[in-house]
C-alpha cells in the first residue's frame, strides 16, 4: 500500500492510537498534520520520524474548539495545498456508573468524543468534497457491548457510530467515504493501564479475558486499519462499521 502524498489530519495524535496512526501513514509516505493540545509530544514526535518518507506537521489545537478547528484545517491546507483524509481519532473517558457521573464529566466525554467529530468534519467539508475525501472516526466495541459502569462513554460512541453513518449517506453523493473503526482494548493513557498490567488482567480473565485472540493489541493493530481506509482499497466502503478488536466483541457473547 502507498499513501505516498495523500494529504492527512489526524486529531488526537499526541499519543495512544493518534501517534501510532500518525507514525504509520507517515511511513507509507503520507503527509500528515498531527493535532492535539499538548504541542510538545506532537514535536516530539515530529522529531522521532523526521527519517520517514512522509511528512509530519504538528499543530496544536483543541478539537471541542470551533475556530481551532477551522485554524487546524487552515493550516493543513497552507501546508499541504489540501486535505484528503480526516481521522477523528481524539476522545478521552472518565469511567463512572450513571449515578456518580457528574454532569460536567458527561458533557465533558460528549465534547470530547462527539462534538468534536461534528467541529472537525464540518471544517474540512470544502476540502474533503474538492478531493473525494475520507473521514475515519474512532468508535469503539463499548457501543453495541458496553461494559458496566462507563455509560457516558458508551453513549458518546454510539453517537459516533449514528454520525458516521448519517454522514455517510449525507456525503456519499460527493464521493466522500465516512466509516468507523472500534478497536477493542489497546493499552493507552485512556485506559491509564500499561501494556504489562493489561497482559496481568487478561490472564486473570478480568477485562478482555473472553478476547478471541490471545495477542494484546497495540496501536499499529489500529493503525493498519486505518491505513487501509485512507487509501484506495477501501474505494468501495462507506458507512461501515469495522471492528479491529482481536475478536473481543465475539467473546464478549461468549458466556461459559
Ligand atoms: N485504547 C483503547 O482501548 C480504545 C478502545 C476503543 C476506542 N478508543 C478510542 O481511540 C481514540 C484514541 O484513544 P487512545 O486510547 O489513544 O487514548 P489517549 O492515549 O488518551 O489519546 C487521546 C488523544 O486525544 C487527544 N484529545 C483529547 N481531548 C482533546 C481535545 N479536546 N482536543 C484535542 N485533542 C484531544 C489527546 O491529546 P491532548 O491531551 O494532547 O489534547 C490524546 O492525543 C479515542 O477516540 C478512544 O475513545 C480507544
Amino acid at each position: 500500500m502507498t499513501l505516498e502524498g495523500r494529504r492527512i489530519i489526524v486529531t488526537g495524535a499526541s499519543s495512544g492510537l493518534g501517534a501510532g496512526t500518525v507514525r504509520l501513514l507517515a511511513l507509507h509516505g503520507a503527509w500528515v498534520l498531527a493535532a492535539a493540545r499538548r504541542l510538545d509530544r506532537l514535536e516530539r514526535l515530529a522529531a522521532e520520524l523526521s527519517w520517514v518518507t512522509g511528512r509530519i506537521v504538528p499543530f496544536r489545537a483543541d478539537v471541542t474548539v470551533d475556530a481551532d478547528t477551522r485554524a487546524m484545517v487552515a493550516a493543513a491546507i497552507d501546508a499541504f495545498g489540501g486535505i484528503d483524509v480526516l481521522v477523528n481519532n481524539a476522545g478521552s473517558e472518565v469511567q463512572a456508573p450513571i449515578d456518580s457521573l457528574a454532569e460536567d464529566d458527561f458533557m465533558g466525554m460528549l465534547r470530547a468524543n462527539v462534538l468534536s467529530v461534528f467541529l472537525c468534519t464540518r471544517a474540512a467539508l470544502p476540502e474533503l468534497r474538492r478531493n473525494r475525501g475520507v473521514v475515519v472516526n474512532l468508535g469503539s466495541t463499548v457501543a453495541s457491548r458496553p461494559p458496566r459502569g462507563r455509560f457516558g462513554y458508551v453513549a458518546s460512541k454510539g453517537a459516533v457510530e449514528a454520525m458516521t453513518r448519517a454522514l455517510a449517506l449525507d456525503l456519499g453523493r460527493d464521493g466522500v467515504r465516512v466509516n468507523v473503526i472500534r478497536p477493542g482494548i489497546i493499552p493507552s493513557e485512556l485506559r491509564g493501564l500499561s501494556e504489562e498490567e493489561e497482559r496481568a488482567r487478561f490472564a486473570t480473565g478480568i477485562s478482555f479475558g473472553k478476547q478471541a485472540l490471545s495477542a494484546v493489541g497495540d496501536a499499529s493493530d489500529v493503525a493498519e486499519a486505518i491505513a487501509w481506509l485512507c487509501g484506495d482499497g477501501g474505494r468501495w466502503v462507506t458507512g461501515a462499521v469495522i471492528d479491529v478488536d482481536g475478536g473481543y466483541t465475539l467473546g464478549a457473547a461468549d458466556i461459559l
